[in-house]
């Protein structure tokens, strides 16, 4: 189990990530218990699992599409949709809830137009929810790209925004 997996950035073309996937399948022995393993590096390689991946897992893989897609659906962590460039996660585990983290989410769904696990119709942002992000003591939290917003007033989401755009 030797893939390399290189950055998606150097993998541009469809052939050449696709040529990366089925070795990577093929470096999983097409064994069905290693299928959360190939979604991964699927996701890491196309950045997103659209339908047509699937079925190539599916195919190659010899299981039902079926299958393949229930796996994906059944774990928040796979996408089937691209995500936005820049990722917004709002933290509702309980320290944040309770300091406000619902209403901190509703003005982000307001601010950016969309729901959790979507992305803004630029492309700019997706939203998501996390349990906990590290910073309880200082809730609401929110991180954007890997960046934790600490205290986080309704009032000051507009502007962490906009250093974004
Ligand atoms: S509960 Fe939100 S950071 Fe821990």
């Amino acid at each position: 189990m030797g893939t390399a997996i290189a950055c998606a950035s150097l993998t541009d073309t469809p052939e050449q990530r696709r040529d990366l996937l089925l070795s990577v399948i093929e470096d999983y022995d097409r064994d069905r218990s290693n299928l959360i393993q190939v979604l991964h590096m699927a996701q890491a390689i196309y950045g997103h699992l659209p339908d047509e991946v699937l079925r190539t897992i599916s195919a190659e893989m010899d299981l039902p599409f079926s299958e393949v897609s229930g796996v994906v659906s059944f774990y928040s962590y796979f996408t089937t949709k691209p995500r936005g460039r820049h990722t917004v996660q709002v933290c509702l585990g309980t320290a944040c809830y309770v300091r406000g983290g619902k209403k901190v989410l509703d003005t982000l769904k307001e601010l950016l137009g969309v729901d959790v696990g979507q992305t803004t119709p630029d492309n700019a942002f997706s939203l998501e929810v996390k349990r906990c992000i590290g910073a309880c003591g200082l809730a609401p939290a929110v991180a954007i790209d890997g960046t934790v917003y600490r205290r986080v007033a309704p009032g000051r989401l507009k502007a962490i925004l906009g250093k974004y755009e």
